[in-house]
């Protein structure tokens, strides 16, 4: 491969993000694949010489969006080639890893076509392209043009990732484990991510102490399944999630620490004491519940019941009194009744969350809920989904007005909306805007919070000494 185009500039690649946090990290890794081959990132596709469009396949709307978005690329490569140019198109993650040739053959604009596993081999399918298009190797070629490659490799992709960089105004993902066996009845992700796997302990805490010295002052361990993690120890033993956390919550400069996503089932005693003697660990946790009623749990085979979840956010409370909390929850699963939907609306009051996200199932081919009968129709997973965000949305509401008045730690990360104003983060994900100098992007700062509101505070820089509220 060449280090630079024909024209002597350096080589972009865009990279678009669809889906989870895991997403977003691999998007960074495949910037980092991509970097010793002469690659700087572009702002948009018109700057790129390769686009990669790193896709979520967990609903419906998230696959279609993909092939919108192919349509339009589509279009720029066409215009491109008609300058005596080219677009490289490379389709990543989830959707690649469920649809395969699939893509190729409904876009065979497509160039490229490489899994969630598979993306440190981007170099080689590249070369690939490269050499089809000088007429060289007709390859394993695919009904399309392209290439692809949507193999599980016997050796983990982790073993050939460079040294990460993705950290963005002090804060860092770190993937932590892998994939799923749990299951749930409408989930792709265990088709599309693979079997469980936790990467051994040596190589996490290698990639968090190369993180930290980068710059990152927040880690966040991320895993499909984080807290079911169990991760081969230095001694050859088999780490949880909680003895990791305690390992990195010791590493000098890191100021904090998070993890997600989390299963109900996986929340263990230590992990649950970790909440209460790890001082980094922040007090907020993401624990979908999915359902309040037994009978969809049941049927979603999440594995626990109501009283199974609410007896664990008691116990995390009892560890960390100012422990807030996320969910997701889907409505309408096949069999979903009004009073199921109550029990759901019920568990919301009990609990009280910080923050959430719902959405209105979407059958998903191949998974076990596809194949129910009794789907419920649009317009009643429309309406409850619309109850459900009311509810949430007034205890997001509830709990940013309740921080109002309080001076907190907040990592700043960008620019606000307003000029002269700045945003970062509080201990509990809440969004904070203050005025103040992009010089302390990076930096956590001591804030006193003035108002609340639906999704943010409004807060003022603490400057001289601060007065401690009884
Ligand atoms: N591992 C996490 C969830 C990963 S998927 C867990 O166990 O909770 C992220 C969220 O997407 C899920 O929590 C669920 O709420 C939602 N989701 C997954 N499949 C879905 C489907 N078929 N329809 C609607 N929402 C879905
Ligand atoms: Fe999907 Fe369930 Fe696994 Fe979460 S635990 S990734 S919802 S199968
Ligand atoms: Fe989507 Fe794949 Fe994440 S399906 S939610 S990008 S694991």
């Amino acid at each position: 491969m060449k280090d630079v185009r024909t024209d002597g500039q350096p080589k972009r690649v865009f990279i678009r993000t669809y889906g989870c946090q895991m997403n977003v990290y691999d998007s960074d890794r495949m910037a980092d694949v991509l970097r010793p081959l002469g690659y700087a990132l572009a702002e948009g596709p018109e700057q790129a010489d390769l686009v990669v469009l790193n896709t979520c396949h967990i609903r419906e709307h998230a696959s279609e969006k993909v092939y919108s978005e192919l349509g339009r690329l589509r279009a720029v490569k066409t215009e491109r080639r008609a300058e005596g140019r080219d677009l490289t198109i490379a389709v990543a993650g989830c959707v690649a890893q469920a649809e395969g040739e699939e893509i190729i053959r409904r876009q065979p604009a497509v160039d490229i076509v490489v899994g969630s596993q598979a993306y440190h081999r981007l170099p080689e399918l590249l070369a690939q392209v490269a050499r089809k298009a000088a007429g060289v190797d007709p390859g394993k070629r695919q009904p399309g043009a392209g290439v692809l490659d949507t193999e599980f490799p016997a050796e983990s992709k982790f073993d050939h990732l460079p040294s990460p960089q993705g950290i963005r105004a002090g804060s860092a993902f770190l993937s932590i484990q892998e994939g799923c066996d749990k299951f749930c009845t409408f989930c792709v992700v265990p088709y599309t991510r693979g079997m469980e796997y936790s990467r051994p302990v040596a190589a996490v805490l290698a990639e968090a102490r190369q993180l930290i010295e980068a710059g990152a002052l927040e880690l966040t361990l991320l895993g499909q399944n984080v807290n079911a993690y169990h991760g081969e120890g230095p001694d050859g033993s088999t780490w949880s999630l909680a003895r990791l956390v305690r390992a990195i919550g010791e590493i000098d400069g890191l100021a904090r620490l998070r993890y997600m996503t989390s299963h109900p089932r996986d929340m263990d005693d230590d992990l649950i004491a970790a909440h209460g003697d790890v001082p980094l660990l922040m007090p907020y946790l993401h624990l979908p519940v999915q359902s309040g009623s037994n009978r969809i749990l049941e049927a979603m085979n999440r594995r626990h019941d109501r009283d199974l979840y609410l007896r664990i956010v008691e116990r995390l409370r009892n560890a960390r009194s100012d422990l807030a909390l996320s969910s997701d929850f889907i409505v309408g699963f096949p069999g979903e009744s009004d009073a199921d939907f109550d029990d759901t609306m019920r568990l919301i009051e009990q609990v009280g969350f910080a923050s959430a996200y719902a959405f209105r199932y979407s059958r998903r081919p191949g998974t076990p809920g596809a194949a129910l009968v009794d789907q419920v129709p649009e317009n009643v997973k429309v309406a409850r989904l619309a109850a459900l965000q009311a509810l949430v949305a007034k205890q997001a509401r509830d709990f940013n007005e309740s921080k109002a008045g309080t001076i907190v730690p907040v990592l700043f990360a960008e620019s606000g909306r307003k000029p002269g104003q700045i945003m970062g983060k509080t201990p509990w994900l809440q969004s904070v805007y203050v005025q103040g100098n992009p010089r302390l992007f990076s930096h956590i700062v001591d804030v006193r919070l003035i108002e609340g509101y639906a999704n943010s505070l409004s807060g003022e820089i603490v400057v001289g000494p601060v007065e401690v509220a009884a």
